[in-house]
């Protein structure tokens, strides 16, 4: 907080990933020249193209060097040449693993301007935030083959569940909640009528932390329901909490009611260590190089990196600019090709409206 200055590692990845990621310095650099911060970035090109050159994905060295920065940035990683699992598993996963990132916190919130697919829905009724856990259940890599390949294979994959783990997710979102200080209302999101001991476990832990917090009201539902009243009813929410594989399922569905993946950020946060930040969408590389891809939820996810580093006023400077680019209707759509801008000019028109001009 307050630091002199900051190090942020920056991972621009693949396919659009350096594009939108220069947009995210751009808006980062004149929110520093405002409120006077200072970063020194270091840029990492770990992705699929390295991959395919070199056979590398992210040495261990690197991951010793991301342990020293005060935050990392990244574009999207993947790759069409490069098989599924490859770089989402050595390189996405590894450094949300690596560097413990438990959090997961995904800001579901319709800016002015911006369709949303909901009827009769407007952004004072989609306002909530998902705190997806971040470092296991059925993320944790564990699992095996028998007899692969014969008409007897087995695929067993498991699902881990700490108490530790769930305890610090879900003392998080009780945290948050009280931060946002909104509807007061955190709903633990899960399956706990078939998945019974993930759910116990996750249940018990949510009442006794709650008992810390004991003007948040607490609010149960299962991961199916869950989902049918983010469409029907979003207002309902406040803060959602959730185990892993169900956090990255709704934050995906979340993002299009809030207008799609070109303004959906998110946030991988260690609150005691090193925390990433990106948009949450992909590589889309068929957009690569043509500067027509949306860059909003890039430098959103570089205001969660500046609220994060303590830079509340900054975040907020650039959370605003978006609203205005949107609210006054500048940008006409936030689908890659049809923004009435080019990925640049949003960059620069965000930059405008974060310097004050
Ligand atoms: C996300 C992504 C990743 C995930 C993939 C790329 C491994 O979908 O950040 O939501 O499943 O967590
Ligand atoms: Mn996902």
């Amino acid at each position: 907080m307050g630091k002199e200055k900051y190090k942020i590692g920056v991972l621009p990845g693949d396919g659009v990933g350096p594009e939108i990621i220069q947009e995210g310095l751009k808006v980062l650099r004149v929110a520093g020249e405002k409120f006077n911060l200072k970063y020194d970035f270091i840029d990492y090109d770990f992705g699929g193209e390295r991959y395919l050159k070199t056979g590398e994905i992210l040495p261990d060295s690197a991951l010793e060097e991301f342990k020293r920065l005060d935050a990392i940035y990244l574009g999207a990683v993947g790759h069409p040449d490069v098989k599924t699992g490859i770089l989402e598993g050595g390189l996405l996963l590894k450094i949300r693993f690596a560097l413990d990132q438990y959090i997961n916190l995904r800001p579901v919130k319709l800016y002015p301007g911006i369709d949303t697919p909901l009827a009769n829905k407007g952004p004072e009724d989609i306002d909530y935030s998902v705190v997806r856990e971040n470092t296991e259940g059925a993320y944790c890599g564990v699992g095996g083959f028998f007899k692969k390949g014969t008409p007897d294979e087995i695929a067993i994959q498991e699902g881990i569940n700490t108490r530790k783990g769930a305890e610090r997710c879900i003392r998080y979102a009780y945290q948050l909640t009280k931060k946002r200080n909104k509807k007061n209302e955190l709903t633990l999101c899960d399956k706990a009528n078939v998945l019974v001991y993930e759910g116990d476990l996750w249940r018990r832990t949510f009442v006794e932390v709650g008992k810390e917090y004991p003007d948040i009201k607490q609010g149960l539902a299962f991961v199916d329901a869950t989902c049918m009243w983010m469409v029907k009813n979003p207002e309902w929410f406040d803060v959602i909490v959730t185990p892993n594989l169900f956090g990255d399922i709704i934050t995906d569905l979340a993002a299009v009611t809030q207008g799609g993946l070109g303004i959906a950020a998110g946030g991988n946060i260690n609150p005691q260590g090193v925390s990433m930040f990106e948009p949450i969408h992909g590589s889309a590389p068929k957009y690569t190089g043509k500067n027509v891809i949306c860059p909003l939820a890039t430098i959103a996810a570089g205001g969660m990196m500046l609220e994060t580093l303590g830079e509340e006023e900054a975040a907020k400077a650039i959370e605003k600019a978006i609203m205005k680019s949107t609210g006054e209707g500048h940008i006409k759509s936030l689908q890659a090709g049809r923004m009435g801008l080019s990925t640049k000019e949003v960059g620069d028109l965000i930059a405008k409206f974060v310097g004050g001009k």
